[in-house]
């Protein structure tokens, strides 16, 4: 960075409303008046304001509804996938990501991802034991509730022991994820085990039990780590993907490690904005976006120009993502550049604020539409502690296989890596070297579990979505920007661009038909899903499972906003009791 551009960027932080006056903050709560958590399903949300209810703190909350959308969301998350978790520590003002991405066991390499003539092999990249990484969700767990909670691990996972032992009702997302999953599914005789009912596989309204995911949990509560990456669990894991013609080793399952690294902060007007840190390629997309858009009056312009100008900002950010991104503890990632306010503005300066820019013209992939998969909740505590929790087991039921006796379904999420470089994945993002396979590194996410703060409020965001999660995440910002509820941010229409395909993706009715032609004038294609009088693949379509939360300091009023597209996520407020 040269001189002028250090002297500017003081004079941006100094001048920043970020940079609170104590007086600014005299009128303003210190502790929130209860808590609030918002998830992809109530009875995960019900979960975690009972274990506060019994003392607990945020991070042990996270653990029961971490746990138990693991037990009711096996098509999204589970304790055979992993996750970011975003932490806010109110008595010490610390922010930490803990990474359970999961890790490459040693003989999944990139050659055993390639069929016979050198292409990628998309049956082993997504199904079966081969696509699964080594999981990081249980060490998680452990971690969260032995260094940051108030309770033993074994009272904050008793209300997802509970429901996998008693069942819930099969909802109507799970079962139509299960109708387009089922071959898979079906190979393995762990899985038909438990999503079979007399040869028929689970319906809408089914109560699901789930015995055998009650045990492998309640072995996690009693003996933490060793409780599934020891004994018991491990050698049923090791057997059913020895069984399923997979190879893990006991010593990469004894070995895994949760990674406690430092989140990506920067400012975006006045707001600092906490988030995922590499192997989440959602920290430093933001960053890139945020900072590129911050040199336009966004408020001030119509829609279709500000629609433009993100748009702009995504194709520039997931350029990067493509051949920069991977495992920081692997490969070498220009953090500092690519965050930077220079950075963003020499991208900014290459934007035509009325054309767009072609992508480079390499083989792309139509993205598949993907709104299912991964999982977000967050919480703020009575004392103002935090937690963004994003949580994945890949595609929709991860890779179908359940080793049997554990039910544990195993992530797919080897498909994350760049198994051939230059070749899309189910996503339709590429990657080359820095994201190639190798044992024990993670795959690139895009998991972007984001805190918010200016002076008057406290924000979690976050949602599933694969590689649209960065730009979800994004537009929800840009809405709280905008001065939007919670519940406004998590049902706003979407859009977005990932530089290949060169298009932008827009959700059924997120443009009007006016913003459309004013885009396609300026350059744009847009796939609008039934659309086909603009180009638009498929039916129609809305994508997300946006689950966000607000402590509003000057008012001092909790709110969350729980995506409408998802009947049963829910955000709740749970108020302290008055003393007596
Ligand atoms: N598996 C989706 C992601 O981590 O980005």
């Amino acid at each position: 960075m040269n001189f002028s551009a250090r002297c500017f960027l003081l004079l941006a932080l100094v001048l920043s409303p970020a940079a609170w006056s104590a007086e600014a903050t005299a009128a303003l709560a210190t502790r929130p008046d209860g808590a609030v958590i918002a998830s992809g399903h109530e009875l995960a949300t019900k979960a975690g304001l009972e274990i506060l209810a019994q003392g607990g703190n945020a991070f042990d909350a996270a653990v029961a509804v971490s746990s138990t959308l693991a037990v009711v969301e096996p098509i999204s998350s589970g304790l055979g996938g992993g996750g970011f978790f975003l932490l806010h520590d109110a008595r010490t003002g610390k922010d930490v990501m803990l990474d359970a991405r999961e890790t490459a066991p040693e003989s999944a390499t990139a050659a055993q991802f390639l069929d016979r003539n050198g292409e990628l092999d998309r049956d082993r990249s997504v199904n079966g034991p081969w696509s699964a990484g080594i999981p990081g969700l249980p060490a998680a767990l452990a971690q969260l509730a032995s260094q940051h909670g108030k309770l033993p691990l074994k009272a904050s996972l008793a209300p997802a022991i509970r429901v996998a032992r008693d069942g819930f009702p099969v909802y109507a997302r799970m079962a139509a994820g299960y109708a387009s999953r089922r071959e898979v599914m079906e190979r393995y005789p762990g899985t038909r085990e438990v999503y079979l009912r007399n040869g028929k596989p689970i319906a809408e309204g089914d109560i699901l039990r789930q015995p055998e995911l009650a045990h492998t949990l309640q072995l996690l509560a009693e003996k933490g780590f060793d409780g599934f990456y020891r004994g018991e669990t491990a050698r049923k894991l090791l057997k059913g993907v020895k069984q399923a013609g997979g190879r893990w080793s006991a010593d990469e399952l004894a070995g895994y490690t949760v990674k406690t690294r430092e989140p990506i902060t920067f400012n975006y007007r006045d707001w600092k904005i906490t988030t995922a840190s590499p192997p989440s390629s959602g920290g430093i997309a933001l960053a890139s976006m945020l900072q590129i858009l911050q040199g336009w009056d966004l408020k001030s312009l119509d829609e279709a120009h500000r629609t433009h100008l993100v748009v702009e900002a995504m194709r520039r950010a997931y350029r990067d993502r493509t051949f920069f991104l991977g495992d920081p503890d692997f490969v070498h990632i220009p953090q500092e550049v690519l965050t930077s306010l220079d950075y963003a503005k020499g991208l900014r300066s290459t934007i035509h604020p009325e054309k767009a820019t072609p992508s480079d013209l390499l083989s792309g992939q139509p993205t598949p539409l993907e709104d299912d998969e991964t999982t977000h909740f967050s919480i703020i505590d009575a004392e103002g502690n935090r937690v963004g929790g994003t949580q994945t087991v890949n595609l929709l039921y991860g890779s179908g296989l359940i080793p049997a006796g554990t039910g544990v379904l195993l992530n797919n999420e080897m498909d994350d890596f760049a198994l051939k470089p230059g070749t899309p994945n189910a996503f339709g993002v590429m990657g080359y070297a820095a994201n190639a396979p190798q044992k024990g590194k993670r795959m690139l996410s895009s998991m972007t579990p984001t805190f918010m703060e200016n002076a008057d409020k406290v924000i979690v965001i976050g949602t599933p979505g694969g590689s649209r999660i960065i730009t979800m995440v994004l537009l929800g910002i840009l809405g709280y920007d905008d001065g939007l509820s919670a519940q406004q941010v998590a049902a706003l229409p979407r859009y977005h661009h990932q530089w290949l395909p060169d298009e932008i993706s827009a959700e059924t009715g997120a443009f009007s038909a006016d913003v459309v032609k004013q885009l396609q004038a300026m350059g744009h294609r847009i796939d609008l899903p039934g659309d086909s009088a603009s180009g638009g693949r498929g039916s129609s379509h809305v994508w997300g499972n946006l689950q966000t939360v607000e402590w509003d300091r000057r008012s001092n009023t909790l709110s969350g906003g729980s995506d409408p597209r998802n009947p049963v996520g829910s955000a709740e407020v749970q108020f302290n009791q008055p003393a007596n």
